[in-house]
């Protein structure tokens, strides 16, 4: 049962073809594979609009299907002004789209923007572009979303928790 049964999250790189729509697909499954995908709302969107419309790069559909998700099906948007009202969190891939974001923001949603693997994991690091490498960046950045996107369920939906006096707690 997820502590907190309602949370919107919005994924945010520079195109959203490479990145962004990976790690909504990859927190989907993540969701699914815990039984909460019908407690989350999740989209991804990019702070260019270059490639709105379009699915996302082959290469990270092909390194999405090689462990099991179609993310074909996502189409990529721009970053709009509703965003801000409409999720409750919104997790740039590096510091640029945080530092895009924040530019964008109105001042009441600027607690609603991080850096996706700072928030996640405490550790402040960016998801690096991959868009004009090789297909090995796809796959760095694959286990760095599958990492994240693990311990930022791990924190929206409080697993049987070890408190820490190391005892596992009980339901009274
Ligand atoms: P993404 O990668 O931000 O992870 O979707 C990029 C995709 C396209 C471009 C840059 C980055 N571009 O310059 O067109």
């Amino acid at each position: 049962m997820p502590a907190k049964p309602e949370t919107s999250v919005l994924f945010v790189c520079l195109g959203n073809i490479c990145r962004s729509p990976l790690a909504e697909g990859v927190f989907r499954a993540v969701c699914t594979e815990r039984g909460v995908e019908s407690a989350v709302l999740l989209d991804s969107a990019g702070t260019g609009g270059w490639h709105a419309g379009s699915s996302p790069d082959p290469r990270s559909i092909a390194i999405a299907a090689h462990h099991g998700m179609d993310i074909s099906g996502q189409r990529a948007r721009k970053v709009v002004a509703e965003d801000f009202d409409r999720f409750d969190l919104i997790l740039g891939m590096d510091r640029s789209n945080v530092d895009d974001l924040l530019r964008i923001a109105p001042a009441e949603a600027r607690q609603k923007i991080h850096l996706f693997l700072e928030y996640a994991t405490g550790r402040r690091a960016d998801v690096p572009d991959p868009y004009y490498g090789g297909p090995e960046g796809f796959a760095d950045v694959y286990r760095m979303v599958r990492n994240a996107s693990e311990a930022l369920a791990d924190k929206l939906f409080e697993r049987a928790e070890v408190p820490e006096s190391g005892q596992a707690s009980s339901m009274t």
